[in-house]
């Protein structure tokens, strides 16, 4: 995309409501502004494969049940000479959201692709499948944590803005249920959620919240230039979830089973996640190959499989062996894939997920933080026993859910005399608009006390791109500290080499 006109949309997305019913700007076509476009809250690709991609829009019906919905992908960004095309239906029963599950394209290359509906089209957007083979590199731009209240999208913006970006891993807090008021006021940037005045609970509030997200200007650009691959986190449900409950889900807000399927159905609409069939839609790990080079396993550390958090000082439950973050059927999921990549001759492994993994302990010796894996000791020394065990090697874990930037390593024990070898090194992404911690942590005590963690920021919103090759995997995070203006300045500010073979994290100064 061309950067001045790029700035453009983002400045019209910062003079205008986020919500506001007629905000039909997309990000390729600027010019068709003016015309009523069914296509209000964008388009998207997502879960790419090495021969096809799901593609993503939601049509304005206008009080119709039914809309057919023709589709077309093309080598070429004109849609010209189109090599698939077909038409959907979009129904009432899916918020006229629509997905499409296109198969027979070629490995590792870029599409375009675009829908039409009632004689309109829709802007055009760019997608790419999975390589297959030995590829040089990829490139993974990972984020998570987006609050519409509070700031700007613009690590969103930013990413949209880069065609080097293969793919956005997002590790959740795609959006947040709160009313407006509870944790930010969008008032003044014009940001205020819908709906506005409670927070979201019934299955029509979700999609509300969606439909209003979707209509922010970079989160569109974002989608329209690059597939995604997304996992939820709390806040697609509410804060601090666990299969049975969460923080922020009170009595008089009705049985927390259905409004945990109400969240779940609104997200299994909005999102260019594939539809699954056979299995239960709760379910969402999943894993995905980039030829011999990577295999990304997407997880859910939040809500399938995830007892309820305890206080920090019940030690004898926290540390009981049948304590469960993953359920037995993604761990063992995971366990087996984790093996098979390495049976095949892949290089790397990297786990999608949300909670940090990461020993972090306050002076007293307990845990700071039970929502992590932290509450779940026992859970993750049987994946760092099975890596060390079996002797899985080149694990990246990828992090989001803390609103702060961390790199680490990864020790069964990192508090032991011999800590042992790393077994994995953990990237975590900073949010993109979410406020970092109201008590940060004191960093020279943290230094002191957790020699495995490398370096944290607590200061910043941004991202994180990962960039693998057959050598090396090289982690660089860019971040802003101003999210109240729409802008798309985030330098690289800190970066890492991860050695293959050598679990390790190398500082690359300056950050590249
Ligand atoms: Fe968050």
């Amino acid at each position: 995309m061309h950067r001045r006109r790029f700035l453009e949309l983002v400045g019209t997305a910062a003079a205008t409501s986020a919500c506001r019913p007629d905000a039909t700007v997309a990000p390729h076509h600027v010019e068709r502004a003016a015309v009523r476009s069914p296509f209000a809250h964008g388009i998207a690709s997502g879960d790419p494969t090495q021969d096809g991609v799901v593609l993503w829009t939601r049509v304005e019906a206008d009080g119709a049940e039914e809309l057919d919905v023709d589709w077309v992908v093309s080598l070429r960004p004109d849609l010209s000479d189109p090599v698939a095309r077909g038409r959907g239906v979009a129904t009432i029963e899916r918020d006229h959201t629509i997905k499409i599950d296109v198969r027979g394209l070629a490995p590792g290359r870029s599409y375009y692709y675009g829908f039409e509906a009632q004689g309109v089209g829709s802007p055009v957007g760019r997608t790419r499948t999975l390589p297959a083979g030995s590829p040089a590199q990829a490139l993974l731009a990972v984020v998570s944590c987006a609050n519409l209240p509070r700031g700007h999208f613009n690590a969103y913006g930013a990413i949209a803005a880069r065609d080097d970006v293969e793919l956005v891993v997002h590790l959740g807090d795609y959006l947040y249920e709160y009313a407006n008021g509870r944790s930010g006021d969008g008032t003044a940037m014009g940001r205020v959620p819908d709906p506005a005045d409670r927070e979201c609970t019934t299955l029509d509030d979700y999609r509300r919240r969606h439909a209003c997200y979707k209509r922010d200007a970079q989160l569109m650009a974002m989608h329209a230039r690059h597939p995604m691959i997304a996992v939820w986190d709390d806040h697609e449900i509410v804060n601090n979830t666990w299969i049975g409950g969460a923080e922020n889900h009170q009595p008089d807000e009705g049985a927390f089973a259905v409004r945990r399927q109400a969240a779940i159905q609104a997200w299994r609409e909005w999102m260019p996640v594939r539809d699954v069939t056979g299995t239960a839609p709760i379910e969402i790990h999943r894993s995905f190959r980039f030829g011999d080079l990577l295999e990304l396993f997407m997880l859910d550390t939040r809500i399938v499989g995830r007892d309820r958090q305890l206080p920090r000082d019940d030690w004898a439950t926290l540390t009981s062996r049948g304590r469960s973050l993953l359920g037995p059927t993604q761990e063992r999921w995971l366990l087996d894939g984790l093996r098979r990549s390495v049976d095949d001759g892949v290089a790397w492994r990297t786990l999608g997920q949300q909670v940090l993994m990461t020993q972090v302990r306050d002076a007293d010796g307990l845990p700071r933080n039970t929502d992590m894996w932290d509450g779940y000791p026992a859970a993750r020394d049987r994946i760092l026993g099975f890596l060390q065990d079996l002797a899985i090697p080149d694990v990246v874990v990828l992090t989001g859910d803390i609103h702060s930037s961390w790199a680490t390593v990864l020790h069964r024990d990192p508090f032991a005399a011999a800590p042992g070898p790393v077994l994995a090194v953990e990237l975590t992404a900073p949010a993109v608009s979410s406020p970092p911690p109201a008590e940060p942590p004191d960093l020279a005590a943290l230094h002191a006390a957790h020699p495995h963690i490398r370096w944290v920021d607590v200061r910043h919103r941004g991202y994180l791109t990962v960039r693998y090759d057959s050598r090396e995997a090289t982690a660089t995070w860019h971040h802003t500290d101003d999210v109240a203006r729409a802008h798309l300045e985030l330098p690289a500010r800190k970066a890492f080499r991860i050695p293959r073979g050598r679990p390790d994290l190398v500082e690359i100064d300056p950050p590249a």
